[in-house]
């Protein structure tokens, strides 16, 4: 899946981030090398008035860690969950409401999982809501993740929904008549104050017509297929550097 890709380009080829050559990379460093990747990526491009899309997970961290470096080259940021937010902000960049602000020129994102054509599930943090959001205003999706994530079918990592606490057994009710299994994220709650269910067990042969279907569930806030608008550049932190697809 990667092969097409090019290598190098953005970030540090694998023997400097290893400090060995061809030592073995562990996902972490995957992680890191993306997230310094999509901030060269994204550098040329930012001027003073630029405020940077950014999303939620373990991955989008490395990219705030990484873009906390170039604090001079752009305005602020707008974050897709309270998490990253305050870190954001514990770097010292501002962080603005989305009400505010006119323009996402780059929305910064991982994935738990994307197939060929981009499509994407997301929510694994919970923050599926507010980065569906976040990328439906954005220009340019920069989905960001570790080669571990790509995939041939969407449906092998658990779909989070996100559903108003009054309707869980009602949705998940309609859920399993897709086909779905769905479980209650214990102990959960989102910034937005409601509940996940993740479904299990579905094969996912239309992403685009899923997604919708889900959506239009009543009580359902959002679902983690992210389909109908899916990445435009994805980077992927490999063994052998960095490449862009
Ligand atoms: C959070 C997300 C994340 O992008 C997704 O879960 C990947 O996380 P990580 O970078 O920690 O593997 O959608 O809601």
């Amino acid at each position: 899946m990667v092969a097409r890709g090019r290598a190098f380009r953005y970030g540090k080829p694998h023997s400097q981030m290893t400090g060995l050559k061809g030592g073995a990379m562990d996902q972490d460093q995957k992680k890191q090398q993306v997230g310094e990747a999509a901030t060269a990526f994204i550098k040329p491009r930012l001027t003073n008035r630029s405020i940077v899309g950014v999303g939620t997970g373990s991955t989008a961290n490395c990219f705030i860690d990484a873009l906390a470096d170039h604090r001079q080259l752009f305005d602020g940021a707008v974050a897709s969950s309270e998490a990253s937010a305050d870190r954001l902000a514990s770097h010292g960049i501002p962080v603005y409401d989305l009400n505010t602000v006119d323009e996402i020129e780059f929305y910064v994102d991982g994935a738990d999982e994307i197939d060929g054509s981009n499509h994407m599930i997301k929510g694994g943090g919970g923050a599926l809501t507010r980065e569906k959001i976040l990328a439906s205003v954005a220009k340019q999706f920069v989905c960001i993740i570790d080669d571990s994530k790509r995939v041939r079918q969407l449906g092998h990592y658990p779909l989070p929904v996100e559903v108003i606490p009054m309707a869980r057994s009602a949705v998940a009710r309609s859920l399993v008549g897709l086909g779905g299994r769905p479980v209650l994220r214990e102990n959960f709650v989102t910034d937005n104050g409601n509940v996940i269910l993740d479904v299990f067990d579905l094969l996912i042969s239309s992403p685009v017509e899923l997604e919708a279907e889900i959506n239009h569930l009543t009580g359902v806030l959002t679902n983690g297929l992210f389909a109908r608008r899916k990445a435009d550049v994805v980077m992927v932190g490999t063994e052998r550097g960095p490449l862009v697809e």
